[in-house]
């Protein structure tokens, strides 16, 4: 009888534990709450009781491990709690270190509370598990920490539309499997890491406005699976490298709004890229005469420049045109009266030299 209870008293403890979360996991959790302030929703209001696995907002466990595995909060959601509330998520405070104590995070989402504040805890590069860190839309500051490379299963870093500032740090190049990169909308200094072609797994590099300077280095060209690539709104300086054009799968280039020099490679004419911005910068000579059937643009910007020459003939040839600006340059002579031009209209080509005909004036 002794060892029936005995038995029974094992079994229900086994029970117990695999369903509730563990008591460090859920201190973990209610030491990140306590640095937060989140005054309309009452999202942390769920976050009561022992089991952190069950029904605590935004929290989710292993269902294995039955440890803590997502943290996922955003201030912009379809959830009801939102649409009850009649409001989208604001938050203040700051994202505590004890956040790092929940070392089987798969994913960190916090993002659009538009009033989060202080730093990404440093300690987050040690979480080995850490797939996705989403904290994109509050006002985080400080740098991105200088271990972030140690995170080998890091797919996605989003940290977009903060404060961040610093440099890219040198670490961030180890990050192996990293596809997702969007740093846009920060304060980010420095220069681009020349051996950021050991970001193999890149698709998406969204770069723009920060405070990036010096050269487009070469190397990018050789992430084979590049397919947006943003650096707008920069102080990126030298010249485009050919070799962009040559990327197979590159669709999205802009590099609008820096101070880059130089040449239009005609590569970049003749290209797998759709969507190419390169307006507001300091580029000059023609615009390379090689459109061909492989020139489909959906968009092609090359305004505010100082291109000169006429247009390419070749442009009758391009696939496919849509929106097109050339103007604010010093172009001249005759727009050729070709099929990807039928649709567009004379600000297309305004504040040139002189250039002349349909839809401008006749020559
Ligand atoms: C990058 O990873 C390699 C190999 O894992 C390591 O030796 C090196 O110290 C790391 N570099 C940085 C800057 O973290
Ligand atoms: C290209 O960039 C310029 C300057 O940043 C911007 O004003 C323009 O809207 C962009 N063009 C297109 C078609 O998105
Ligand atoms: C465009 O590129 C293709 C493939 O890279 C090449 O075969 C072709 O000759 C190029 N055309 C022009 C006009 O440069």
């Amino acid at each position: 009888m002794k060892q029936l209870l005995y038995f029974t008293a094992v079994f229900i403890t086994v029970i117990f534990s695999v369903s509730a979360c563990p008591p460090g996991d859920r201190a973990a959790l209610l030491a990140f709450k306590a640095s937060l302030h989140e005054p309309y929703l009452g999202i942390f209001k769920s976050w009561t009781g022992t089991n952190c696995c069950k029904n605590w907002y935004g929290v989710s466990c292993d269902s294995l491990t039955h440890r803590v595995a997502d943290i996922n909060l955003r201030g912009e959601s379809e959830d009801p709690i939102f649409q009850k509330a009649h409001k989208t998520g604001y938050m203040t405070g700051s994202i505590s270190p004890s956040i790092c104590k929940l070392e089987r995070l798969s994913s960190i989402t916090i993002a659009d509370w538009k009033g989060i504040t202080g730093p990404i805890p440093s300690c987050i590069s040690s979480l080995p598990f850490l797939r996705i860190l989403d904290l994109i839309g509050n006002k985080l500051t400080g740098p991105i920490p200088k271990d972030i490379g140690m995170l080998q299963r890091l797919t996605v870093l989003n940290v977009a539309d903060n404060q961040i500032y610093g440099g890219i740090p040198y670490s961030l190049t180890n990050l192996s499997s990293l596809m997702h990169l969007d740093l846009r909308n920060n304060k980010i200094s420095g220069t681009l890491p020349r051996n950021i072609d050991h970001l193999k797994m890149l698709s998406r590099a969204l770069l723009s406005k920060n405070k990036i300077r010096g050269p487009i280095p070469d190397s990018v060209s050789k992430i084979y699976r590049m397919v947006d690539l943003d650096l707008s709104f920069n102080q990126l300086s030298g010249t485009i490298p050919p070799s962009l054009g040559k990327m197979a799968v590159l669709a999205t280039l802009n590099l609008d709004g820096n101070f880059i020099s130089g040449t239009i490679p005609a590569t970049l004419i003749n290209s797998s890229i759709t969507q190419l911005n390169i307006s507001r910068n300091a580029l000059q000579g023609t615009i390379p005469d090689v459109f061909g059937a492989r020139s489909y643009f959906m968009v092609l910007d090359l305004s505010y420049n100082r291109l000169q020459g006429a247009l390419p003939k070749s442009i009758s040839s391009a696939s496919y045109v849509g929106h097109f600006d050339v103007s604010h340059n010093h172009l001249c002579g005759q727009i050729p009266n070709a099929s990807p031009f039928d649709h567009l209209d004379a600000a297309s080509f305004a504040y040139n030299d002189c250039l002349c005909g349909k839809p401008l004036k006749s020559c």
